[in-house]
């Protein structure tokens, strides 16, 4: 055969592993750099004295007493972690059909609250706002003889929590039970009661998921609620422009913040909502995330800090202000050595 003569490949216009080549130039031009603002530490608190029990589902995650909850809560603050998120586990005897529980003033929460504001008044304190940990049944609501959830009902009682975590001292209360019209009437309550300064963090786009199971059984709701689920009040995972419809009711009715939850499964959810309004927006990266992360860790088959630290990251790559994360402690410890 004769002389074949086969074009020369042109070098590449643009090399862009140039700028991937040394860790300086890399540090160059990151975009998203966590910082242990970012973080809210979700916690779980129990009754008693110098107590600590583990959540067998979540390995590392603990129940505290209040005593031990106000040495936890120093350390994350010395860490720079902005606030903390409060979970009661309310003991059976005290969970009832109607949830009076849940706005006792001396109730496990605002007993919490405050100690926590008198021991640390800087750190931000967030409540959740929902009847799940105090209904005989599970469920976040009040229900009828069917079992279906009563939203009118249920808001009033919600309002009445709201008012008790304020008057404990609560910075932010986060209303995560889905009901109909609870912002605007929770923001109503505060204002009328003097709490003008009681941030509201809305539970605003809250799936239906399956990712929860572990939190069920940290506050010990899964046996109350059995068999039952909560498709009559939280999202079908399969939707999106109803979570935008749902965020902008909530920013008209007085949210200060919303949150997309579960997180890793949701950034396309977390994305168009802070396209969409610009809003503070949170991310709960949930128990069932973490007991994902955690079990392969323990098992050797991920590198727990890499993969916990690139899931964040994510997060808010995807637009979030802050998560909720059971990492948060430990995220700002692996923090501090790298860069
Ligand atoms: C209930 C509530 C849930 C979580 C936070 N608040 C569970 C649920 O809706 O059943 C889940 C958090 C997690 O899984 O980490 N109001």
């Amino acid at each position: 055969m004769t002389h074949l003569s086969l074009p020369r490949a042109p070098y590449p216009t643009t090399r862009m592993r140039r700028m991937r080549r040394a860790p300086f130039s890399r540090r160059m031009m990151r975009e998203t750099r966590l910082t242990p603002d970012d973080f809210i530490y979700p916690v779980f608190v129990l009754e008693g004295q110098n107590t600590r029990e583990p959540v067998p589902s979540m390995p590392g995650v603990e129940r505290l007493s209040i005593d031990l909850l106000v040495a936890e809560a120093q350390q994350i603050w010395a860490l720079g972690v902005p606030a903390m998120a409060l979970f009661p586990v309310t003991p059976p005897s005290a969970k009832s059909l109607d949830a009076r529980e849940a706005f006792n003033p001396d109730g496990l929460a605002q007993r919490a609250v405050r100690a926590l504001k008198a021991a640390l008044p800087e750190l931000g304190i967030i409540t959740d706002v929902a009847l799940d940990p105090f209904t005989t049944h599970g469920q976040d609501g009040l229900i009828d003889d069917n079992g279906y959830v009563l939203n009118d009902a249920t808001v009033e009682v919600l309002v009445k929590q709201a008012l008790s975590h304020a008057a404990a001292g609560a910075d932010i209360v986060a209303p995560s039970d889905m009901m109909d019209g609870r912002i605007g009437a929770v923001r109503a309550a505060l204002e009328a009661d003097g709490h003008i300064h009681t941030r509201i963090l809305a539970y605003s786009a809250k799936y239906a998921s399956s990712f929860y199971g572990p939190f069920r059984d940290a506050v010990g709701s899964a046996a109350n609620l059995g068999s039952g689920d909560k498709y009559t009040y939280q999202m079908d995972p399969a939707n999106s422009n109803e979570a935008l419809h749902e965020v902008g009711l909530d920013l008209a009715e007085g949210a200060d913040m919303v949150m997309i939850k579960p997180g890793l499964p949701y950034l396309d959810i977390v994305r168009r909502v802070k396209d969409q309004f610009g809003a503070p927006t949170f991310v709960y990266q949930v128990s069932g995330e973490y007991a994902m992360l955690k079990a392969a860790s323990q098992n050797g088959w991920l590198n727990e800090e890499a993969v916990v630290l690139e899931a964040l990251t994510s997060i808010k790559r995807a637009g979030a202000d802050g998560i909720l994360t059971y990492y948060a402690k430990q995220a700002a410890i692996w923090l501090q050595h790298s860069h």
